[in-house]
């Protein structure tokens, strides 16, 4: 099933309760947007009649109509889109609603055997007004609705919506009312995330929690191939084959607040400052008794076996992909075992010969990137036990893994990654102290470590401090159209990802490359009009890299560099030098990328970009 191409964005938002549904659905997409911004909609039931409204663009459009006319209703269901299949229009927009008037619903994900569906609902005389793949589900539940005789002590509607789902092919998380059943929600899953948020007199179905933290804590993570029959007063699950399932409510681990923007501009600024205390959780209990090591509880693998293992390898995608470079540094570095990385998308279809005590480790914030998840049930498929470093507690990479680690670094909302990406540094460094102690680290050096570690809050606190600085450094070069980002060795990924944060979130073009390999042909883009963001650390290459600083400036670059507190250059090789504090060197890449993060977030704002919301973005991509 996940072989073919699929994409798994948007959000949905689904009320059922006493209240009034309106407020809750469209805060609720208001904290999803993220996911997803190309046309909003919404659907309430009032009194067994549907009210419909959609628009395209943002969340505020459609909050702006509602606000024009009265939605009254204590049921509802909500979508934000990201389109797949049909251009972004209002007919496009969900909810859709069957034929016959009688079924909304939302959807998130691709049918992909929706051709066929239409064809047979056409010859049965339903008919269509999108060019969406969606609209076949609300027609198919119709048909089945119709056809579904009353039977006691069970809803038809939940068992049109089973039935409909046994003939569709594709990945979907769905959330569906019938005007027959006003009292009544249906929500399924397969491939695209959907979650029960369990109230006192209503329930709220959604694809991230962030759309309910405020409202309840009491979670139950739909599984694939399951489908929910929600009231305001209970809920219970079966799967599509009909089996019963008993639910699993956890509670979550983050407040609602988290999730707000305070008085900050945009959630990335806002995740940035959050840093310190994002760090101070990925450690928090992690540490050993004597102090002289880190501890993880839930990797589920035991010392001896670690100790068995030749090799570990690395999957994940964009950022998190340059935290598994990082970490093939660090534990290389500290732990002498050999480390590979690879793409998640990559690797999947590569069919990699592995040596057979391989570990494999996936990192993903959102836990339910596709490409991450397909290299995870790869590794699996294929024998490999497969741990996981992932921020969202309950993600489907989380419940997928064999163990793993989790980050603690609270809801990350902005598309750029920052927080997530800092905290799966630490982990990292706290993984290479761990291996290397069960290797030939001695004491000394890993209480020296642990030491380093427990300093990192502080600071980065400290580093924050250069806001203003980078601030100033933006507006002058926020106009340049291409940069070059260069470091050597552990800095190397994280000139990967100050490209990849400014090309993001700014649009303009950026290329991270190693700084000696820059001689080897993106020397030929050196000129007044393209800087270079030099990431340095102490070490034995630094005056390697100042070597390639004057290639650079021989050749008019500007250059702008980030390096340790006491690092000295020539006099007029650097334009603009931001310093980050002295540290040990397995904490450096985390530091050196604070700066970049401010210099991407000021960038972007100088040149009027919607920040948290780029274009063509969403958070959670997943695309194949
Ligand atoms: C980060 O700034 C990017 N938006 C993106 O590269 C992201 O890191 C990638 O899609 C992986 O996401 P994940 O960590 O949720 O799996
Ligand atoms: N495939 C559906 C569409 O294009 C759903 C897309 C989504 O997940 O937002 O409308």
């Amino acid at each position: 099933m996940m072989g073919k191409t699929q994409e798994i964005m948007c959000g949905i938002v689904g009320y059922v309760g006493k209240r009034q549904a309106k407020g809750i659905l469209v805060e609720g997409l208001k904290r999803l947007e993220y996911r997803g911004y190309d046309s909003a909609g919404l659907a309430i039931l009032q009194n067994g009649a549907l009210k419909l409204e959609k628009q395209t663009g943002r969340v505020a459009n459609l909050e702006g109509e509602l606000d024009k006319r009265a939605f009254n209703g204590n049921i509802g269901i909500s979508h934000t889109r990201w389109a797949t299949h049909g251009k972004v229009s209002q007919s496009n927009a969900h909810p859709h609603v069957s034929s016959d008037g009688k079924i909304a619903l939302v959807h998130n994900g691709v049918i992909e055997n929706f051709t066929s569906i239409k064809k047979f609902l056409l010859s049965k005389g339903y008919s269509f007004e999108s060019e969406t793949d969606t609209e076949v589900l609300c027609n198919l539940v119709a048909y089945h609705y119709a056809k579904q005789p009353e039977v006691d002590g069970q809803s038809r509607f939940a068992e049109s919506v089973r039935r409909t789902l046994f003939h569709v092919e594709g990945t979907y998380g769905i959330a569906v009312l019938s005007t027959d059943c006003p009292d009544e929600m249906v929500c399924a899953r397969k491939g695209s995330p959907l979650i029960i948020g369990v109230g006192v007199g209503e329930n709220i179905v959604a694809s991230d929690a962030t759309a309910f933290a405020s409202r309840t804590q009491n979670v139950v993570y739909l599984n694939d191939g399951e489908v929910a029959h929600v009231t305001s007063d209970d809920f219970n699950i079966l799967t599509i084959s009909n089996e019963s399932v008993d639910p699993i409510v956890s509670q979550l681990d983050w407040s609602g607040e988290e999730a707000d923007l305070g008085d900050f501009a945009y959630f990335m600024e806002k995740e940035i400052f959050e840093q310190p205390s994002a760090l101070e959780n990925a450690m928090r209990g992690r540490f050993s008794e004597d102090d002289s090591t880190t501890k993880f509880g839930g990797l589920n693998v035991s010392p001896q076996e670690f100790r068995q293992m030749d090799r570990l390898l690395f999957c994940a995608c964009g950022t998190a992909w340059h935290a598994c470079l990082v970490a093939e540094y660090l534990i290389e570095k500290y732990a002498r075992i050999p480390v590979e990385v690879e793409y998640a998308s990559e690797f999947r279809y590569r069919n990699a010969p592995l040596d057979k005590n391989t570990v494999v480790f996936v990192i993903s914030q959102s836990g339910e990137t596709l490409d991450t998840l397909a290299a995870l049930r790869e590794a699996q498929r294929k024998g490999y036990r497969a741990l996981a470093i992932n921020n969202v507690v309950g993600s489907t990479i989380a419940r997928e893994s064999d163990g793993g680690i989790y980050q603690h670094a609270g809801p990350e909302i902005g598309v750029a990654s920052t927080k997530a990406f800092t905290s799966q540094l630490l982990i990292s460094a706290m993984l290479a102290l761990y291996l290397g102690r069960l290797n030939d680290m001695s004491y000394g050096d890993g209480r020296r470590f642990v030491e380093a570690l427990k300093a990192v809050p502080e600071l980065v606190a400290l580093n924050l401090k250069v806001n203003s600085q980078v601030e100033a450094i933006a507006k002058a070069y926020a106009q340049y159209d291409d940069f070059l980002f260069l470091g050597r060795q552990e800095m190397f990924p994280i000139a990967l990802e100050g490209a990849l944060k400014l090309k993001e979130i700014s649009y303009i073009h950026a290329e991270g490359y190693p700084a000696a390999e820059m001689k080897h042909g993106p020397i030929a883009l050196i000129s007044e009009l393209c800087p270079s963001v030099f990431i340095i650390a102490k070490g034995e290459v630094f005056q390697k890299t100042i070597a390639n600083m004057q290639e650079i400036k021989a050749r008019h670059g500007k250059i702008i560099c980030i390096a340790p507190e006491g690092a000295e250059f020539p006099d007029g090789l650097i334009d603009d030098l931001i310093l980050y504090p002295d540290c040990h060197e397995a904490v450096a890449p985390l530091l050196a990328c604070i700066p970049l993060q401010l210099l991407s977030y000021y960038i972007a704002r100088e040149r009027g970009c919607d920040v948290d919301k780029p274009r063509n973005l969403a958070k959670s991509v997943t695309v194949e």
